[in-house]
């Protein structure tokens, strides 16, 4: 199956400052509970904005489901994933991260997660572009197609 959009507002990437760390937390369900500066800045949205909504408001269209299936599989089992992720600004750019994502736990109960990012090399960003096309094709997931006028 394929779904089409408006390359323009798929081609403007974002980079994410070597020194910065986006930061997040959210509740059990996924919906944010704290949000950095940073991942403010790095995602177009403000911080007022990103709080309450769901994770999966920065999802990119290129992701696979299956990485998002592993990254919640692993949290329940492991109390932890980390991962290479494409993510969707609110002006429909992009940006790339290496997340890792852990429980915050309070009298010994797990209570909300938390999430850290850091920058990935160009090349990386090459290989994860390919291996996650790779994946949507294989899995028959939604894939990215360019059209030139
Ligand atoms: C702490 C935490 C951080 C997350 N960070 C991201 C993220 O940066 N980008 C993203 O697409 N999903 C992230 N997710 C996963 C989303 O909650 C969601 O599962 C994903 O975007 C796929 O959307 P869907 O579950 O509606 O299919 C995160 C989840 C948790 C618990």
């Amino acid at each position: 199956m394929q779904t089409q959009f408006d390359e323009s507002e798929f081609l403007i990437e974002t980079i994410v400052p070597k020194d910065e760390l986006i930061v997040s937390r959210t509740d059990l369900k996924g919906n944010i509970t704290y949000a950095n500066e940073t991942f403010a800045k790095i995602s177009g949205y403000s911080i007022d904005e990103l709080i309450g909504q769901p994770h999966n408001c920065v999802r990119h269209p290129d992701m696979p489901k299956q990485i998002f299936e592993d990254l919640w599989s692993s949290l329940k089992k492991n109390n932890f994933w980390e991962g290479v992720v494409k993510n969707l600004r609110k002006d429909k750019g992009f940006y790339w991260v290496y997340a890792q994502i852990s429980v915050v736990k309070k009298d010994n109960k797990i209570v909300e997660y938390k999430s850290i990012r850091t920058p990935i090399s160009f090349q990386d960003k090459i290989k994860y572009q390919k291996l996650y096309d790779k994946i949507k094709k294989d899995t028959k997931d939604l894939q990215r197609i360019i059209i030139y006028k």
